[in-house]
């Protein structure tokens, strides 16, 4: 996705309604002072939305692996008046540059499609996690490389997590997974 498309996937009335941020919110569980990871943070219209429900103390790092992506989302944290949000470029295959076990939680939303491995990527999730931290992703049928459930908790068995919720339908699918044990 490039980056001059980031505002267009952002959040179009449809988007808003199949794919609300308060389904990731639900699903992240929520608590004012978590510190969060997003993968794939595009524009920045989940992150925003996640940065504002852990005020005052929690912070997002948004990953992503355009600069272009993450101008817009500065300029949204500007519009919005949120400064929560650490912005870090990097390649979500890669090493991303943030210490193990940092995160109590990791999402992503229509990211993991677009990367060339995604249990790579998954890798990296697990170690960024707390031993006791969730991983969320979310996926809906309008994005055209759009993975039906099973092949996400392939990917995600792959990297050494199990399914332990779901919401949504097999047409936008929201799922939470747990380290193995
Ligand atoms: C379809 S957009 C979704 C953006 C945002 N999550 C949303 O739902 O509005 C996918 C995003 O993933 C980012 N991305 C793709 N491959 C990536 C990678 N290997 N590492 C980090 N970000 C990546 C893209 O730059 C883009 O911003």
């Amino acid at each position: 996705m490039p980056a001059r498309m980031g505002n267009a996937i952002a959040a179009g009335p449809y988007r808003s309604k199949v794919q609300p941020p308060s389904m990731i919110i639900e699903a992240l569980d929520i608590r004012p002072g978590m510190d969060i990871i997003e993968l794939g943070c595009g524009s920045g219209y989940y992150t925003v939305a996640v940065a504002k429900a852990i005020q005052p103390a929690g912070v997002v790092f948004a990953v992503d692996i355009q600069q272009g992506m993450l101008d817009k989302l500065k300029a949204r944290m500007e519009d919005e008046g949120v400064d929560n949000i650490i912005p870090v470029l990097a390649d979500a295959e890669g090493e991303i540059p943030l210490d193990d076990g940092i995160a109590d939680a990791v999402f992503s939303v229509t990211v993991l499609p677009e990367i060339p491995n995604p249990p790579k990527a998954l890798l990296q999730v697990k170690r960024l996690l707390k031993d006791d931290g969730i991983y969320v992703n979310a996926e809906f049928l309008l994005d055209p490389d759009f993975p039906l459930r099973r092949t996400v908790v392939g990917w995600a068995k792959e990297a050494g997590f199990q399914l332990k919720s779901q919401m949504g339908n097999p047409l936008r699918h929201v799922l939470v997974f747990t380290k193995d044990e």
